[in-house]
């Protein structure tokens, strides 16, 4: 596969460690749920570290974002007209997700009447603490939850079944091999 039809190599790099990163961070947030509250302390630890992930993965989503505005992807390998737009579509959800996230869960976590503390330091507080926003912004963060893993799910079977017809989509994002640095 010549350079120019893969991502570049930051790009790449960004899609898989962020790839990992998200679903243990998905996995984390649905897990956490089913902690007890019994004995205090070690459900709030979970939130915590979920919390200071999910703002350490903000970061790394804003770069991702604007590396993709900056740079233009290679063109897709022919295929039929409705895998691309399906492509199309289901990399911009995932994106608007991917800024959801943290967003909604930030903001939710704001609103209540405890300071978000990352790795153990609190954070100042923003605002008043408000139970209707709180919980607004609670629905938005657990709804585009599992719309993401419903969309993350799709999207590895699709990768699969590209991989299985070796119809060059997968090499595109592979780790292995050159990666064009001019194109995104
Ligand atoms: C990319 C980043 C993130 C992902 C993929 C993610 C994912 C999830 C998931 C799947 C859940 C379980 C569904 C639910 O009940 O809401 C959850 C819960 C939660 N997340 Fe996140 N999260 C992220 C970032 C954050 C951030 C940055 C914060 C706060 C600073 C946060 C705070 C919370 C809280 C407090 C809950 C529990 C909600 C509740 O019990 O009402 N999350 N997260
Ligand atoms: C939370 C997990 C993941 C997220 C959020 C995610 C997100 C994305 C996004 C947004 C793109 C489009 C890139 C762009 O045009 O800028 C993409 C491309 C791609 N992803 Fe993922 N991805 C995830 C996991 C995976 C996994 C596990 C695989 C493989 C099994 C995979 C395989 C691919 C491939 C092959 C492409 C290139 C598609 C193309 O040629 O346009 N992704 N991913």
């Amino acid at each position: 596969m010549s350079d120019s039809q893969k991502y570049n190599r930051v790009a790449i790099a960004l899609h898989w460690l962020l790839a990992l990163a998200l679903l243990g961070q998905l996995f984390l947030g649905f897990w956490m749920e089913g902690v007890p509250k019994e004995p205090p302390g070690v459900r709030a630890g979970w939130f915590n570290i979920h919390k200071s992930i999910g703002l350490i993965l903000a970061l790394l989503i804003v770069l991702r974002v604007i590396w993709r505005l900056m740079h233009t992807p290679p063109a897709l390998p022919a295929l039929p007209a409705w895998q691309k737009t399906a492509a199309n579509w289901s990399h911009r959800l995932l994106y608007t997700c991917m800024v959801l996230m943290p967003l909604s869960g930030f903001l939710g976590s704001s609103f209540t009447p405890y300071p978000i503390k990352f790795f153990g330091t609190p954070l100042p507080r923003l605002w008043e603490a408000s139970a209707d926003l709180k919980e607004l912004f609670g629905a938005v963060h657990t709804t585009t939850g599992f719309v993401m893993a419903a969309l993350v799910a799709l999207h590895i079977a699709a990768a699969v079944l590209h991989a299985v017809r070796r119809d060059g989509v997968v090499q595109r994002m592979s780790l292995m091999g050159s990666a064009d640095v001019q194109q995104g």
